[in-house]
């Protein structure tokens, strides 16, 4: 994790019949992390994947994994991803009644904590981590689905924890998460952002994974 930028591709928009093919292409692409989204029905309508799954990923890949758990009472399951081979896991503040403890036992585990907030949630609810955090990662979607449109006023709230962060003098990345592709990628690096989620504009690239990643990799070199 040493690059100034780095660009994490979300495998909820990969061919899971084929997933060690497509974690093996973008790794090879030049993708840094590998994030995996982490859904329960409960804190998002939709239900996707859990420990097994970032076991498999890490048999797979030696890249981080950047895991994003959207799911209620992220503290029951934390160890279990820690087990499992996870290098970071970023919970929601939403989900987080004391978002510094859960982020002190996520580091306890050994893993890298991140906090993530929703796009209707108020800045100021995510400050507290800010001194805890390795990672702040901004939702520029209502989390749920890949494939989403991004949401342009996210923009204003990436500057808004840019200067936060700085004025802490914080070194945690700071990511975005949701239609992350060519065109919304360069404005959140102006922003501030630091780290690029993109499942869509990576897997359903028409050319292929590998130029999806080439593509985004090229605004942030
Ligand atoms: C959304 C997930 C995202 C999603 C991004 O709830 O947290 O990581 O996979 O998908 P795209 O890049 O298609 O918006
Ligand atoms: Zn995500």
């Amino acid at each position: 994790m040493t690059n100034k930028y780095v660009l994490s591709s979300s495998i909820l928009s990969a061919d899971f019949s084929r997933l060690g093919e497509e974690i093996a292409t973008v790794e090879s692409a030049g993708v840094d992390w590998i994030h995996v989204d982490v859904m329960d029905g409960h804190f998002v309508p939709n239900i996707t994947m859990g420990p097994f799954i970032v076991e498999t990923c890490r048999r797979i890949t030696k890249l981080p994994l950047d895991v994003h758990l959207m799911i209620e009472a992220p503290e029951r399951y934390i160890e279990a991803f820690a087990k499992a081979g996870a290098t970071g896991l970023t919970v929601h503040v939403e989900t987080c009644p004391d978002i510094v403890g859960t982020l002190k036992k996520i580091k306890s585990l050994g893993c890298k904590a991140g906090a993530v907030l929703n796009p209707e949630t108020p800045v100021g609810s995510i400050q507290p981590a800010f001194m805890e955090a390795d990672l702040i990662l901004v939702m520029s979607v209502h989390p749920g689905y890949s494939g989403q449109s991004f949401m342009p006023e996210s923009i204003a709230r990436v500057s808004e924890i840019r200067k936060k962060l700085d004025a802490v003098r914080s070194s945690a990345w700071l990511e975005v998460d949701g239609g992350i592709d060519v065109q919304t990628l360069p404005k959140m690096k102006e922003a501030g952002a630091t780290a690029f989620v993109a499942a869509t504009a990576v897997f359903k690239n028409p050319q292929g994974p590998a130029a999806g990643v080439k593509a985004l990799r090229a605004l942030i070199d």
